[in-house]
């Protein structure tokens, strides 16, 4: 789809939330500033989360009780520092995951996760697939 405003999609992922199972992982794609950290704002109204979310770069992973794990992998260098740390612990707590710049654990990431794209455009849109 194609997102024009940070709200857009907000809403694309509020939608997205509800195909969501427990114990699912998404992989969230996009260079820095694409939206992904806003999608998952989305993704957590949509899951009943009313906290706000809130970037987890320095933290790597904040837990909104145990239904959303939201990690961001930015600062990690691989999958051993990730276990080291017990962030992968959570792929299997039952909760959903859902992990910015999943690239940097490549190597500890479960089986089986679903991935969502988030393409720059312009310096409003969007394009968003998720597969
Ligand atoms: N259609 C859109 N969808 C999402 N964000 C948008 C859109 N248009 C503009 N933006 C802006 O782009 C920025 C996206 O920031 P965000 O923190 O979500 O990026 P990110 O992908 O998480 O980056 P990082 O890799 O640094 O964590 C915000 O400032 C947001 O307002
Ligand atoms: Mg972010």
């Amino acid at each position: 789809m194609i997102a024009k405003t940070p709200e857009q999609t907000m809403e694309y992922a509020e939608k997205y939330a509800k195909t969501l199972r427990a114990g699912d992982v998404v992989l969230l794609k996009g260079e820095m500033g694409a939206g992904k950290t806003v999608f998952v704002k989305g993704l957590a109204k949509g899951l009943g989360i009313e906290d706000e979310i809130t970037s987890p770069t320095y933290a790597y992973m904040n837990d909104y009780d145990g239904v959303l794990y939201h990690y961001d992998c930015y600062r990690l260098k691989n999958g051993a520092q990730a276990e080291a740390l017990g962030l992968t612990d959570y792929f299997f707590a039952g909760g959903i995951c859902v992990i910015e710049w999943s690239e940097n654990i490549a190597d500890v990431l479960p089986e089986n996760c679903k991935t969502v794209m988030i393409r720059k455009l312009d310096a409003n849109t969007r394009e968003i697939v998720a597969e």
